[in-house]
């Protein structure tokens, strides 16, 4: 197709922008349905025990309960993505505090809330599994039969032993990472209610419509055209949306009752039972020869996945393939275990297990130029892979690769160039600054995972066009990016482009929103729903005219002729109508991807993002405080759709970065969550989050909808090792723990020799 890109890479403002800033948006939780029951869950509050008994009588005499539920409502009470281990209502035992044992169906939510604790659970409580190592041993108490390791890997080439005998130098730590609570401003709700051709439907905040209709069919023992799932506005998701939620307990109620339910969990509830990042173990050991050239990484990942397998068997897979970071080393042995706890629930979370190794490879990184006196940005430079390369596991990375130009941007950086000048800056003699770089590298797409997506697009009366499509609007600005892609792809104006999300009833199954790559997915997609009706169109052109089919150009909603005629696309509709043409058409798209590494899921990405991070601290010697001045994020985009949306994407990743470098912290004590709101459960406000500054590599990816590719996740990857790097650079002490709390950096600058 010979278009222009009239609006791809336009600044445009957001369609969803004024709805959402002026509040006028609806989101799940903004759902009152008419007679709605409220659905409050009954909660195990005990991190493991075996259920012996549950007793539902006296909830159900309560006023305005209406029904509880338990296990045995539920024909087919286990779900999961990878592992068909969670319970929707738990019936031989609980496994975490959040576990589910009962549903309270009451006229309010109030009376929901009474009725809740009067449901009698006998419990005989087992032994809570919460340290990881203990979990990993043979005499440790099983929370699953079939033991506690729910995945273990070990992935070698080469020969490290080797390596580390003949190098120069080798650095070796063991790095621990948090858990980290998405903390989204709209926490897990949703509403259900049937709809007008008799089908349960489940409007709730998610990211994969299609995926939580399997899961509400697959447990409930429904077929699929009975069930319709809705994802409308969301919240925040980043991940921990990315699963069931509030749909299967929605839609139990509304199946039973024939009425319409709402759910929405309280912060408390949201702390608890929703999913988390992976806390981790990071051991690695990693040689260099004198000229800084990396020659083998050792390393040892345990993730702790909690009560049930969720996504971390894929988590796990992102972890491997991204703990050598952005470089070539020809000599790897990775060993991955991903363990059972009775600590919470972990999955997905923006970086998807690539933040908890790249803080340790980076790390690592700082240490070997620190002890062969090279420059850490050079040492960098001299390692990152390039186009073509081989990746870990010896895979050509034929995707578009943009570390080098990452870093580079950050070389030529005055905060980096001049980083000296902003170090000596000192308003008070207890007070020091430094500046640290890290890069990032995360793969997305599915990677070795089958994945397809499909988009609908139809050519309207008024010549305008909607775009169908089941991608999510988690806040990443899908919506927006379709609409400029479509306008270009059909030569017409973004005011003409309707876009219809999230709808099973509506929309084809555009797989799920989350590995950064719905912009990837659907675009491509879209390009070919695109290409379909451009030639649909040809052929309505080439009947009306006679002219030859290829001889019409598109341009500004209108057709234009050899003649010089400028037919509009609403003509074109008449034609089509006329002639009883379909006006619609459906483009599908398979994500390209490559052999998976036997015994694994995800891996190898063919596709990878990359980034780096520049971060000035100020730490403050007498309390540890830690406070990050400023931020310079370098992004391989492929090519930016829209930049304010990129801007912001990258913007809300380092944000969330800081709060994972420095202060989130879920405190969870013998499987007791005791961070239950954001009184104790701190995340950055506007005082901790500086100026950040994004820099757009735009390299284009060949495969990608006008070269994009995905920037979702990847700037949150690179912050925590930068912020650590810097705090080095400060005040010399090697933080090997994140968060990076005060009284953690107080003790090791006390300590410091
Ligand atoms: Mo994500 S963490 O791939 O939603």
């Amino acid at each position: 197709m010979t278009l222009e890109y009239r609006w791809v890479g336009k600044p445009l403002a957001r369609r969803d922008a004024y709805e959402k800033a002026s509040g006028a948006a609806v989101y799940s939780s903004d759902l009152f349905p008419e007679n709605a029951l409220y659905v409050v869950a009954v909660r195990s509050g005990l991190p493991h025990a075996r259920i012996k008994s549950i007793d539902v009588s006296e909830a159900l005499k309560h006023h305005g309960v209406v029904a509880v539920y338990t296990h045995r409502d539920i024909p087919n009470n286990r779900y999961g993505v990878f592992v068909k281990d969670r319970p929707v209502l738990c019936d031989d035992r609980v496994r975490y505090v959040g576990d589910p044992v009962a549903l309270v169906a009451a006229e309010t939510r109030e009376e929901a809330e009474e009725a809740a604790p009067l449901v009698r659970v006998d419990y005989e409580p087992l032994p809570a599994v919460t340290d990881p190592l203990k979990a990993m041993g043979e005499d440790s108490p099983r929370i699953h039969e079939g033991g506690n390791i729910c995945r273990r890997t070990r992935i070698t080439y080469g020969d490290v032993e080797t390596s580390f005998s003949k190098a120069d130098v080798v650095v070796e730590n063991t790095y621990t990472t948090a858990a980290q609570i998405h903390a989204y401003l709209e926490t897990e709700a949703g509403i259900s209610y049937i709809d007008e051709r008799g089908r349960i439907t489940v409007v709730a905040g998610g990211q994969s419509p299609y995926r939580d209709r399997e899961e509400i069919c697959h447990t409930l023992g429904l077929p699929r055209e009975k069930v319709r799932v809705i994802t409308p506005h969301v919240g925040g998701a980043f991940g921990g949306k990315d699963e069931i939620t509030v749909q299967i307990h929605l839609a139990l109620v509304t199946l039973k009752t024939g009425r319409p339910a709402r759910m929405v969990w309280s912060r408390e509830e949201s702390n608890i039972a929703g999913v988390k990042r992976h806390p981790s173990i990071v051991r690695m050991k990693t040689a260099a020869s004198a000229d800084g050239v990396l020659l083998a990484n050792q390393t040892e990942i345990i993730f702790d996945t909690g009560a049930y397998a969720s996504l971390g068997p894929a988590v796990l897979d992102v972890a491997i393939e991204n703990c050598n970071g952005p470089y070539r080393i020809p000599n790897i042995d990775i060993k991955a275990t991903l363990v059972y706890t009775n600590n919470m629930v972990a999955s997905a979370f923006r970086g998807f297990g690539s933040p908890q190794v790249i803080f340790a490879i980076e790390s690592q990184m700082d240490q070997l130029a620190e002890r062969l006196g090279l420059d850490p940005l050079e040492i960098r430079l001299k390692n990152v892979v390039r186009k073509g390369d081989y990746g870990v596991f010896r895979n050509k990375l034929e995707g578009s690769v943009g570390i080098d130009k990452c870093l580079e941007s950050l070389r030529n950086h005055p905060l980096w160039r001049r980083r000296g000048e902003y170090k000596g800056v000192q308003n008070h003699e207890w007070i020091r600054r430094g500046v640290g770089v890290a890069a990032a590298v995360k793969g997305y797409t599915l990677g070795a995972l089958p994945d397809r997506g499909s988009v609908a697009l139809e050519l309207n009366a008024d010549g305008g066009f909607t775009v169908r499509a089941s991608s999510t609007e988690i806040g990443q600005g899908i919506i927006q990016s379709l609409t400029q892609l479509a306008a270009d792809l059909l030569a017409c104006s973004p005011e003409k482009v309707r876009v219809i999300l999230a709808d099973t009833g509506e929309t084809p199954d555009t797989s799920v929103t989350s590995a950064s790559r719905q912009l990837f997915l659907s675009g491509n997609a879209l390009r070919i729903a695109a290409e379909k009706m451009l030639d649909l169109m040809r052929d309505v052109l080439a009947k009306a005219t006679g002219d030859p089919k290829t001889s019409f150009r598109f341009s500004d909603g209108h057709a234009h002729t050899m003649k010089g005629e400028a037919i509009p696309y609403s003509a074109i509709h008449s034609m089509m109508a006329e002639g009883g043409v379909a006006t619609y058409v459906e483009g599908v798209y398979e994500v390209p991807r490559t052999t998976p590494i036997p015994g694994s899921l995800e891996i190898p990405h063919l596709f990878y993002m990359y980034g780096a991070t520049l971060a000035l601290v100020e730490v403050n010697l007498l309390t540890g405080f830690v406070s990050v001045l400023r931020v310079v994020s370098a992004v391989d985009a492929g090519r930016v759709v829209n930049r304010q949306t990129f801007t912001g994407q990258v913007e809300g990743a380092v944000a969330q970065g800081i709060g994972y470098a420095l202060m989130e912290n879920p405190v969870i004590e013998n499987g007791m969550m005791r961070t239950l709101n954001f009184s104790t459960y701190l995340i950055p406000s506007i005082k901790d989050v500086p100026e950040i500054e994004v820099v757009a590599v735009e390299d284009g990816e060949e495969s990608g909808p006008f070269g994009a590719k995905g920037v979702g996740e990847i700037g949150i990857v690179s912050v925590a090792p930068a912020i650590a790097n810097a705090l080095y650079d400060a005040v010399g002490v090697r933080m090997l723990s994140i968060p990076m709390t005060p009284e953690k950096v107080y003790w090791l600058i006390k300590h410091r020799r």
